[in-house]
């Protein structure tokens, strides 16, 4: 396995192949990230994963200084399934000089759940993906994949949007998320939680499937979400937002589509310090 750092030594270890499938991640891999790179190991001739911690998407009273940065355990990981070529660079390497050219994806699909509790999350992570792909899979001739998590739902949605919207010649493949043994998510973030908060995160996702649950049943559905976020509140959770949307656009479903399915129920909560993700489809 290649670990490069920079642009040009990346581009050297692509140049033999035509058709790089990618994961891009910010590193501190746990098995979630791991199965993304095992799935895009069907999908090209060179499995590229990259790992940077991207200023960008992060605001100022945000993680971004204790992140984990885990490159050795990373590299170890990504050996043992058979990556072919980690891309690592530094902030210096991909972001050279002060990034001024950035991607703002559509407000009705970015600046909704995740992109309004985080105002400007999305255009750091569009300005970064759209870069990356830049680094990572402009070179080549045939398919080009790159794998998101479906644990970031919105963010699959939105990478899907710009790639669209932008004609880029890249196939994005979602990843199921990976659960505990519990039924939590797998995530970077969930080891910040202390033994006593770990063993109650599970709660998310129960409130997620008990809120599908009742949405399939009838009912006001903002009702039924406010309930939600209440009773998980109860339980001293800080919740940004439980809610039920059509998948595709992530837009309230009418009443017909409620009947007709192809729904996801999304939510973010604070245990603590720890703000947390997940979702499920139904
Ligand atoms: O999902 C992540 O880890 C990040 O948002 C990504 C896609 C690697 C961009 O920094």
């Amino acid at each position: 396995m290649h670990i490069v750092h920079t642009i040009p030594e990346l581009r050297a270890a692509l140049a033999a192949y035509n058709a790089p499938a990618f994961v891009p991640t910010m590193g501190n891999l746990h098995d979630g990230h791991i199965a993304l790179v095992q799935q895009a190991k069907g999908l090209g001739d060179v499995t590229v994963a990259s790992i940077f911690v991207n200023r960008l998407q992060f605001a100022p009273h945000e993680d971004f200084d204790t992140y984990p940065r885990t490159l050795v355990a990373d590299s170890e990981k990504l050996a043992a399934v058979g990556c072919d070529i980690v891309f690592a660079p530094s902030e210096k390497d991909l972001y050279p000089e002060p990034q001024g050219y950035k991607v703002h994806p559509p407000t009705e699909l970015a600046d909704i759940l995740e992109g309004h509790f985080r105002p400007g999350f999305f255009v750091g992570v569009c300005t970064v993906v759209l870069k990356l792909f830049q680094c990572v899979l402009a070179q080549g001739t045939g398919p080009r994949t790159a794998v998101f998590g479906k644990k970031d739902y919105q963010q699959l949605m939105v990478i899907r949007n710009m790639v669209r919207q932008l004609a880029l010649p890249i196939e994005i493949v979602g990843g199921e998320t990976r659960r505990a043994d519990d039924g939590l998510a797998l995530s970077s973030r969930n080891g910040y939680l202390s033994a006593e908060e770990r063993a109650q995160a599970v709660q998310l996702s129960q409130a997620l499937r008990a809120l599908a649950g009742q949405a399939l049943a009838g009912g006001d559905l903002a009702a039924l979400e406010a309930q939600a976020v209440q009773a998980l509140d109860a339980h001293g959770w800080q919740t940004d937002y439980l809610t039920v949307r059509r998948r595709g656009d992530l837009q309230a479903p009418t009443a017909e589509q409620r009947q007709a399915g192809e729904l996801v129920v999304l939510g973010a909560s604070r245990l603590g310090k720890t703000r947390l993700i997940d979702n499920f489809e139904f």
